[in-house]
C-alpha cells in the first residue's frame, strides 16, 4: 500500500509501541539541542495556543511532572500520553534529542535536569520506563465497545482540539482544501490511519476510551462538513471489516519501516 507521505510515518501505532522502545540512538555528535527541537515541534502545543499540554515556563503545570522524575516523564512523552503524539510527532528524532527537548522545557520551570545522553544511567532509566509504559498501554487499549456517540459529538468533544484550528499541521474542520487529498484517499484508508495514528495525529485522537466505530463516525462527520458525502460506518459492516483490513495492514507496515 502506498500514501501520500511515503514510508516514513512512524508513529503511534499501539502495535509497534514495542520497536519505539528499541530504536537506536541517533548520532551523538550530530544531535540537535532541545531549544532547537522545542523550537521545531514542540512549541505548537507547549507553546501559546488553545492546546492543553503543560506549556513551556508553566511551574504550576510543571511541577507534578518534574516530582514524577525525568525518566518516567521523558518515557511518558515518548510513547505519548493522551493527546500527546508520540515523540511529540517528530518520528524522525532519536531518544536522545527529545529528551534533551523535555529537560529544556524542565529547565524552563525550575528544574535542574541536565542533558540526558550525558548520563547513561539515566538513558537505561528512560529506556526501561519506555517499555513498561508500552506495555501498560498495550495491556489497556484492548477492543472498546461501541459507546454510541455520534460522530458530531465525538468531533465536538475531543477532535476539535486539533482540527479546528490545524494544530500541528491537523486538516482544519470545514477546510476543503485541506481535507481534498484525504476524501482522495478514501474512508477507510484515512479512518484507519487516524486510528492508528500518524505524525502529530495521536492513535485514536488521544482517547483510548473511543471505539472504532465512534472514530470511524468522527471521521465521516469531519469529512462531510469538507463535503465528503460518506456513509455512517457503522451501518456498514463491509467498510468496517475494509477499515479493520486497512488496520493490520498499517500497523504492518509501521513494524516494518
Ligand atoms: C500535537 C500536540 C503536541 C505536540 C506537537 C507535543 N506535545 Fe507534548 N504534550 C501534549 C499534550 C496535550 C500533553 C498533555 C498530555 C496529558 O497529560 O494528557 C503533553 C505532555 C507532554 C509531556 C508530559 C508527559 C507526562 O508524563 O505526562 C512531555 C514530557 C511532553 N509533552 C514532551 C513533548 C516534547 C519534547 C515535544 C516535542 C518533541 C512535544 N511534547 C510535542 C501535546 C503535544
Ligand atoms: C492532539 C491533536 C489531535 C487530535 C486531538 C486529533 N487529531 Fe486528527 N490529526 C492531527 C494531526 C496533526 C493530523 C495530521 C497528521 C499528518 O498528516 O501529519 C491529523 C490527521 C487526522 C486524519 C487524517 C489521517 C490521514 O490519513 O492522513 C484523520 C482521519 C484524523 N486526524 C481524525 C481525527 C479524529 C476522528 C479525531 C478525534 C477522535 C482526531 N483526529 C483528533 C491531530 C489531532
Amino acid at each position: 500500500m502506498t500514501n501520500r507521505n511515503g514510508n516514513t510515518l512512524i508513529s503511534a501505532a499501539l502495535a509497534t509501541l514495542t520497536l519505539l522502545g528499541s530504536m537506536p540512538a541517533g548520532a551523538d555528535s550530530k544531535l540537535k539541542s532541545g531549544r532547537q527541537v522545542y523550537r521545531s515541534l514542540c512549541v505548537q502545543c507547549h507553546g501559546p495556543g488553545p492546546i492543553d499540554a503543560p506549556k513551556l515556563g508553566d511551574r504550576k503545570a510543571w511541577a507534578p511532572l518534574i516530582a514524577e522524575g525525568q525518566a518516567v516523564v521523558t518515557a511518558h512523552g515518548w510513547v505519548g500520553v493522551r493527546e500527546m503524539p508520540p515523540r511529540g510527532g517528530g518520528h524522525d528524532l532519536s531518544l536522545e534529542e527529545f529528551g534533551r527537548a523535555v529537560a529544556h522545557m524542565a529547565r524552563a520551570s525550575g528544574a535542574a535536569w541536565s542533558e540526558p545522553d550525558s548520563d547513561a544511567t539515566l538513558m537505561a532509566a528512560i529506556r526501561t520506563e519506555v517499555q513498561a509504559r508500552i506495555a501498560e498501554l498495550e495491556a489497556k487499549a484492548r477492543n472498546v465497545a461501541d459507546g454510541g456517540r455520534t460522530g458530531e459529538a465525538v468531533y465536538r468533544s475531543v477532535c476539535t482540539h486539533c482540527h479546528e484550528a490545524g494544530v500541528a499541521g491537523a486538516p482544519r474542520f470545514g477546510n476543503r482544501k485541506d481535507w481534498k487529498p484525504l476524501i482522495d484517499e478514501g474512508q477507510h484508508v484515512i479512518t484507519a490511519h487516524g486510528w492508528v495514528g500518524l505524525r502529530a495525529m495521536p492513535p485514536r485522537g488521544g482517547h483510548p476510551e473511543l471505539s472504532l466505530e465512534e472514530f470511524a463516525r468522527a471521521v465521516s462527520f469531519m469529512a462531510g462538513a469538507a463535503g465528503a458525502d460518506w456513509i455512517d460506518p457503522t451501518g456498514d459492516s463491509a467498510l468496517m471489516a475494509r477499515i479493520r483490513e486497512e488496520e493490520a495492514e498499517r500497523r504492518t507496515e509501521l513494524a516494518e519501516d
